[in-house]
């Protein structure tokens, strides 16, 4: 008897994972993730069940498109729902209040620790997977990047590797949707490995371990499985949920399978965002660039900015006088899951501050301006503090 996977017959069936896991649960048959493998009688029954639904919707159509003035009261009305979403009828306002706010691109951050190949991996994704664009204009130096890969749109977050950039590393995984931590397959868990897994953990954050530079002929991949096991994380080949995928950022082996598992992981986290909403983004990185200016990329997260849009970040309001994509064309609007390049702030925004729009610039110096006042008040409060208990011990 065979094996197989979930999301392999959900692909072969033309079914959703999300419908193939609530099969799975109704019939009671447990399993750790859609990678996870079944047993061939459960795929008989599930295909018997798929069988049945469709006979019962056919029936449904024909009966309705057939007799529609004489067919009992609630006919029409059921057969109209299932045109439209094939839900219990119980759940279809709130299936239908999701279902009209659209999917949105993952955000995927990649950490571990310093030379594990996380930007030589992007590099490779980028390289054979981004539309070629010739890089001009304002971005050469983003650590978000989109690619439009055979799976659809994935943002990227590069994060470093390097003990000092511990707040980078923390920011990353709190923007992200899916971590992957990249270990090297020479090198095993080391302390920036621990400490990213901490990091996607307290983010609660779906992580995939990529273990890279399997190419190279010291590389050891079982060593690094095992070394995970210690830390209570269980690869799916030794029982547990883990998803492990050996790749080369060298020879781009893996890397389509790497793309695949992130594709699963977003379908399940069912990821949406508005772009008609409020916009509300997050500061990725802020520098001075010498002719520019002062450069911001953004994660649009909800909503859509436009260029000339007034954009408020903590203390700090600019109006947006140029957009660049990541991939370095100037664009006019950018919906959500997008990071973009600014310019247009008169100072350098700090790195993880939420970003707001406002109406005007009237507005903008307002929300600014009861900020300032805010923190003022903070302030005067902690010095009031002090002088009180200073005259409380005396001279
Ligand atoms: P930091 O950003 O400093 O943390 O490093 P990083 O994780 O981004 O590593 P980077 O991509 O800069 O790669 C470090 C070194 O490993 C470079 O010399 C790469 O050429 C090499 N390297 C990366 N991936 C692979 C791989 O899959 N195979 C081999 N053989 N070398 C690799
Ligand atoms: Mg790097």
């Amino acid at each position: 008897m065979s094996k197989v996977r979930i999301y392999t017959l959900a692909k072969d069936l033309g079914v959703e994972n999300q419908r193939m896991l609530e099969i799975l649960d109704g019939l009671g048959v447990s399993y750790k993730s859609v990678s996870s493998t079944i047993e061939e009688e459960t795929v008989d029954l599930i295909k018997q069940i798929l069988a049945e639904e469709s006979t019962e919707a056919a029936t449904e159509t024909v009966a309705a498109e057939a007799a529609p003035a004489v067919s009992a009261p609630e006919a029409p009305a059921k057969a109209g729902s299932d045109d439209v979403a094939p839900v219990a009828s119980s759940e279809a306002p709130a299936a239908s209040a999701t279902a009209e706010i659209p999917h949105r691109a993952p955000v995927v951050t990649i950490m571990g620790h310093v030379d594990h190949g996380k930007t030589s991996l992007l590099d490779y994704i980028r390289k054979t997977k981004v539309a070629a664009k010739e890089a001009g204009g304002i971005t050469q130096h983003v650590g978000a990047f989109e690619a439009q890969t055979s799976k659809g749109r994935i943002v990227f977050i590069d994060t470093p590797g390097h003990e000092a950039f511990t707040t980078i590393r923390a920011r990353g995984a709190n923007v992200a949707d899916i971590a992957i931590i990249v270990i090297a397959a020479d090198d095993s868990l080391m302390p920036q490995t621990r400490e990213a897994i901490a990091h996607a953990q307290a983010a609660k954050v779906p992580m995939i371990i990529a273990i890279n530079k399997v190419d190279l002929p010291q590389a050891d991949p079982d060593r690094v499985k095992t070394d995970l096991t210690q830390l209570n994380l269980v690869p799916e080949e030794y029982g547990g949920d883990l998803v492990v995928v050996p790749v080369s950022a060298k020879t781009g082996e893996g890397v389509e399978e790497l793309l695949e598992y992130i594709s699963l992981t977003a379908e399940l986290e069912d990821l949406r965002a508005d772009p008609k909403a409020a916009f509300g983004g997050v500061i990725i990185e802020g520098r001075v660039d010498r002719q520019q200016g002062v450069l911001a990329t953004v994660m649009v997260q909800e909503g859509t900015l436009h260029v000339g849009d007034f954009l408020v970040v903590g203390e700090n309001y600019g109006k947006i006088k140029a957009m660049n994509d990541s991939n370095g064309a100037r664009i006019k609007e950018a919906g959500p899951s997008t990071p973009v390049q600014i310019l247009g702030f008169s100072d350098v925004p700090n790195s993880g501050e939420k970003v707001a729009s406002a109406k005007n610039e009237h507005a903008a110096r307002e929300v600014v301006a009861s900020r300032q006042s805010d923190r003022r008040d903070v302030e005067n409060a902690r010095v009031q503090r002090r002088k009180t208990l200073e005259e409380m011990m005396g001279p």
